[in-house]
């Protein structure tokens, strides 16, 4: 079978074969045809807009891999500072390399004091902390002269390596402050995930981590570091691809996580049962989402269209979370929505599955998170995936900046009419 596709302009008979390459193929053929020709393509739903090798997804059968490795493996085996590397250098690290990211990154935690002192105290006490997170990221890139030299690898790597350190801190940050706590210093002697619950929570001297707790962070980490070319991601590479500094492109990319449809959903699920209640409730929600007067959160997936991978670890973890914080009363709710949305023909029909979202938010609850930083808990190790992408992005030698075309359908040409005579 030949692996090319041909296109017949109809108007002119024209036609072009172009191959089909890993399932694609270069729109450069429609250019060749005519150049004003364009493919209309909203929300890019058939559009491959780079090469990636950073992170596969196969939807239908529901696969996740991060350079390769099942991401059930890395979850399993790995942290997330491994992952991290994993993911901005293409392979797992060797000792030697894991122990010299990991020191880098625990010894770049700490941030400008004028950060706290002069940036987030003037925010307004109940400001959503994503929104202090967005905007404190950005201000962060203002420290740091060398910020826009992207085009120095050393550079770059340094502004990651900030980055991937620093964005625990101002997440912890922006909670202390929304609690009104004296905010937590960074701690050199603890682990990544540890060390944010310890900047979380620590009030006074006797506060420990419990294993399993910062075990299921760091796990929650590792499932949220990357997934391909995302809302988030594209922001990301977007805003780069115009050469952007890595903070600002971070804090676009966070801008587009904070939206409900997309990071902001695990926020929304944890309303959506609480909206529900009780269990008697259930039928009636799902014959309202039905009716089309919501969405069942946490449900669905632009890509996978059979169960999320990431959300069968996080229901397992969910559990071991449980047996040490006591039960998310929630828990019931939300199985009983999901055994009923997924033996009911409207879901069926629609492939919609539990996302990444729909239980991740009740361990968030159980391990103390106010809803309001789930987005943030995302955003921290996503941080590392939008990192991968922009130094894919500037490597990547057919990129340049982001520019789509448009289907122009307003009106045509008309005279200018004076205020008087409209
Ligand atoms: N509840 C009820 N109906 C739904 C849902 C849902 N959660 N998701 C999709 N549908 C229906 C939708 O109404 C449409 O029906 P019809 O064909 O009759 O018009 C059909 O399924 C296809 O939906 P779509 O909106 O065209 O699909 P999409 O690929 O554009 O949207 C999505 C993907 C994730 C935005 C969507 O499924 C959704 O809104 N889910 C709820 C929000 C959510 O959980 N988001 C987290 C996504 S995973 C993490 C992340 O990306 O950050």
């Amino acid at each position: 079978m030949a692996e090319t596709i041909t296109i017949t302009d109809d108007r002119t008979g024209k036609s072009v074969t172009v191959p089909i390459v890993g399932g694609v193929f270069s729109s450069a053929a429609l250019r060749d045809l005519d150049p004003a020709l364009r493919m209309y393509d909203p929300a890019f739903l058939s559009t491959a807009a780079c090469a990636s090798s950073i992170t596969y997804l196969d939807g239908d059968a529901g696969i996740l891999r991060y350079r390769g490795y099942p991401i059930e493996q890395l979850a399993e085996k790995s942290t997330f500072l491994e992952v991290a590397y994993l993911l901005l250098n293409g392979d797992l690290p060797t000792t030697e390399q894991l122990n010299q990211w990991t020191f880098d990154v625990t010894h770049h935690t700490m941030i400008h004091e004028n950060m706290r002192k002069r940036f987030v105290d003037g925010f307004h006490y109940d400001a959503h902390p994503m929104g202090m997170f967005i905007s404190a990221v950005a201000a962060l890139g203002t420290f740091y002269e060398d910020s826009k030299d992207i085009f120095s690898k050393e550079s770059l790597d340094k502004q990651i390596l900030r980055l991937v350190a620093k964005v625990p801190t101002i997440a912890a940050m922006t909670y202390r402050f929304s609690k009104g706590l004296p905010f937590v210093l960074p701690n050199n002697a603890l682990p990544y995930a540890e060390n944010f619950l310890n900047m979380m929570y620590r009030i006074g001297d006797d506060f420990s981590v419990d294993p399993v707790l910062a075990r299921a962070m760091d796990m929650l980490f590792i499932l949220h570091a990357d997934h391909e070319q995302n809302c988030g991601t594209t922001a990301m590479r977007v805003v780069s691809s115009a050469n952007t500094d890595p903070f600002s492109s971070t804090a676009a990319a966070a801008a587009a996580l904070y939206g409900p449809l997309h990071g902001g959903a695990n926020e929304a699920v944890v309303h959506m049962l609480q909206d529900i209640g009780s269990l008697d409730n259930v039928p009636a929600f799902i014959e309202s989402v039905k009716r089309g007067e919501g969405r069942l959160m946490g449900f669905g997936h632009r890509v996978y269209k059979n169960f999320d991978p990431r959300a069968r670890i996080i229901k397992d973890t969910a559990y071991e979370v449980f047996k040490v914080t006591g039960k998310n009363p929630l828990l019931d709710i939300a199985l009983k929505l999901e055994e009923t949305a997924l033996k009911d023909e409207y879901f069926v029909s629609r492939k919609l599955y539990p996302n990444v979202d729909f239980y991740s938010g009740l361990i968030y609850q159980a391990l103390g998170f106010p809803v309001e930083m789930f987005t943030v808990l995302f955003a921290i190790p996503r941080t590392v995936g939008w990192l991968a992408h922009m130094s894919e992005l500037l490597n990547d030698k057919d990129q340049k900046i982001s520019r789509p075309r448009q289907w122009y359908t307003g009106a045509d040409e008309r005279n200018y009419i004076p205020i008087t005579k409209r």
